[in-house]
């Protein structure tokens, strides 16, 4: 069975995956989108740039029970994708209160606001809660082995453990509520728009300018990529065709290490500017790694696929170049994105390590 949104929550549409994931719901035709942003460093308006018009925008916090309370009945939701979080491993390591605040506490005002609106006396019409999370709550593989939606939840970093204690609250409300809720454990994202912090932007606007590379470690640990198109595509068969109290991991089968990765973006980058060949790999450098650095990540996303005949349109041998030749081409945008909290950030962390980027 299939069900149609028709009054749509996304909240952190402002984000990299929201933001696409907001488009994907906009060409389904949804009639009404709300968009709840709280537009941290993470979150800009430009990134809905083409369709800010065909969505309700509300900047906000989801902690704000008021506010989230009051959107549910002034808008009568029957659905919500839920991407709203703090999301960048190493600022959890460096201080994980707004993690647990966010990613924690604002679910939790989510799902009883939910709760509360989607209790009778409308308790037959379909909803749908979908809750977005990462593969990183399973914790960390060796070298072979993939996670499934059983593997026991072993979280090793603050972002992981405040997401995997978020799905865990997304569970006991269905367990202990009914209310329909899919979560979702996906992998790695690349694609435009992803905030410079992370590992291939930060790669590709550093090679760009002829800055350093810095690679964690050796950069000997594995991780999947899906496009955030894929990605985006994924929530809408969650959304539309999932089964209330399920989980499904969507990954991509596309393993890389992050060497190989950043000598991949290198070669990328010269490639489309036209230089030399090997230039922008003479810019990789190893700096200390990460702190609990998780070895490696692999998805068996073999029950998405067997419920909804999943498989990602976009490769990294066909997708990447253009991910690539985006951030060449919107100088503008990353520079706007880059606030001074950002920056700060940026300048403080990574004051030892040139700025290197986290793969998650
Ligand atoms: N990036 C990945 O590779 C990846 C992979 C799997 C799952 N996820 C999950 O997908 C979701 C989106 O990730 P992303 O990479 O797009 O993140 P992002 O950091 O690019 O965007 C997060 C968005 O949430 C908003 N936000 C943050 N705190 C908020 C609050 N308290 N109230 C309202 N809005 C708030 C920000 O303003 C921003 O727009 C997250 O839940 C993340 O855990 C990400």
């Amino acid at each position: 069975m299939t069900f149609t949104p028709t009054s749509l929550l996304i909240t952190g549409g402002a984000g990299f995956i929201g933001s696409s994931t907001v488009r994907r719901a906009v060409a389904a035709g949804v009639s009404k989108i709300v968009v709840l942003d709280a537009l941290t460093y993470a979150g800009h308006r430009i990134n809905l740039g083409d369709v800010m018009s065909a969505v309700t925008f509300v900047h906000g916090n989801i902690c704000d029970a008021a506010l989230v309370n009051g959107l549910f009945a002034q808008h009568a939701f029957d659905s919500v994708i839920h991407l709203a979080a703090e999301t960048h491993v190493d600022r959890s390591i460096e201080s994980a209160a707004e993690f647990v605040q966010t990613n924690v506490v604002g679910t939790l005002t989510l799902l009883d606001a939910s709760m509360r609106a989607w209790a009778a006396p409308n308790a037959n019409t379909e909803r749908r809660f979908v809750h977005v999370s990462t593969d990183e709550v399973y914790g960390s593989l060796g070298p072979t082995g993939h996670f499934t939606e059983s593997t026991a939840y072993a979280p090793n970093s603050p972002y992981a453990a405040s997401k995997a204690s978020s799905d865990l609250l997304v569970r006991s409300f269905h367990r202990t509520y009914g209310l329909p809720t899919v979560v979702t454990n996906t992998c790695n994202n690349y694609g435009p728009r992803q905030l410079p912090e992370k590992l291939i932007p930060l790669m590709i606007a550093h090679a760009l300018s002829g800055k350093k590379l810095p690679v964690y470690g050796k950069g000997a640990q594995v991780r999947e990529w899906l496009h955030v198109d894929d990605h985006a595509d994924s929530l809408w068969l969650a959304l539309t065709q999932g089964a209330a109290g399920e989980s499904y991991n969507f990954g991509s089968g596309e393993e890389t290490d992050n060497l190989r990765m950043v000598e991949r973006l290198a070669d990328t980058v010269d490639e489309v500017s036209g230089n030399p060949k090997g230039m922008s790999r003479a810019l990789i450098t190893f700096v200390e790694d990460r702190k609990g650095h998780d070895f490696r990540y692999a998805i068996d996303s073999s029950k998405a696929k067997a419920a909804f005949g999943w498989q990602p349109k976009r490769t990294l041998a066909h997708d990447l170049r253009a991910v690539v030749e985006w951030y060449r081409d919107n100088e503008e945008w990353c520079r706007l994105v880059s606030s001074d909290e950002h920056s700060r950030f940026q300048a403080a962390y990574y004051k030892d390590r040139e700025g290197t980027g986290g793969a998650k």
